[in-house]
């Protein structure tokens, strides 16, 4: 467990966002699923991290959200929130763990507070889990709503693509966003919406939008951590930017690194032990 240390920013909790949102500061949050990629993330500022279901898509190769399971999310959360001391983590509920009953679903969002560490939970759906939403919100469980596109319908959608582009559909998504806010959710995604929808969202609602491929409107700005350091393969969705080409730096570190082994020149003296001295002499040569 990594505490603050004095001179350390001070530690994010959810009523923060809400002081935020009122100044007028942007947040930022990205996904970790590990240990290492939490420090890091942690390190360098970000106010929320997200394990997110992507973990599907991004670290297991299932080629969607569906399969993940809740001991993987939480098996995550756990590492995540060894990696992290000032950021606020939100856990996301995979497929299948709030669906099948609400007193289900608030053990599940327990346990991942309980055992993970995670200090709220995401989960997606609209007006269909208003109910839901104010059951978690009464049991202590603070919970980060998810429109829009939501991954996890993508059998229903019949593929990933924007939401919310007739005058009815962009309507409907406001008053989800409205009735999420009046269960108690202290915080919305919206994802792959238009901006000028995703903008009166952010006018409308005293809660904190999180906007993913939504604009720059929203009063916070989430991204897969492996999609902005270009640790992913395929193609980028047109709202990723990417900063960094990680899977061409590993690639050539291992290139060199087995070019050095074939070559010989790996390891040297310096990287490998020598047999002391004085205890050459009671070797049998
Ligand atoms: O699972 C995830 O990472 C998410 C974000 C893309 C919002 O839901």
């Amino acid at each position: 467990m990594a505490y603050l240390k004095p001179d350390q920013p001070e530690k994010v909790y959810v009523p923060a966002l809400r002081a935020a949102k009122e100044s007028g500061e942007k947040l930022v949050c990205l996904t970790a699923y590990d240990y290492p990629t939490a420090r890091i993330v942690d390190e360098a500022g970000v106010d929320i991290i997200l394990v997110g279901d992507s973990m599907g898509n991004v670290i297991h190769g299932y080629g969607n959200t569906i399969p993940v399971t809740l001991e993987e999310i939480l098996s995550a959360t756990k590492a995540v929130k060894r990696g992290s001391s000032r950021a606020l983590i939100v856990s996301d509920m995979p497929y299948g763990t709030f669906h099948t009953g609400d007193n289900k679903a608030v053990r599940n969002a327990m346990r991942l507070l309980k055992n993970g560490g995670a200090e709220a939970v995401k989960l997606e759906g609209g007006r269909n889990r208003v109910d839901l939403v104010k059951r978690l919100v009464d049991e202590e469980i603070p919970v980060m709503a998810h429109i829009g596109l939501t991954p996890q319908s993508v059998h229903k959608l019949g593929g990933y693509r924007v939401q919310g582009k007739t005058t009815v559909d962009a309507n409907r998504l406001i008053e989800d966003a409205k009735m999420l806010e009046e269960a108690g959710a202290f915080a919305i995604v919206l994802e792959l919406i238009p901006r000028e929808v995703a903008e009166t969202i952010s006018k409308e609602l005293t809660i904190s939008t999180v906007g993913i491929g939504a604009g720059a409107a929203c009063d916070i700005q989430v991204l897969v951590l492996h999609d902005l350091i270009g640790f992913t393969f395929g193609r980028q969705p047109r709202f990723v930017r990417q900063y960094a080409n990680v899977s061409q730096v590993i690639t050539d570190a291992i290139t060199k690194w087995m070019d050095d082994v074939r070559s010989g020149d790996y390891p040297s003296e310096a990287e490998s032990y020598g047999f002391p001295k004085e205890a050459r002499k009671n070797v049998n040569a």
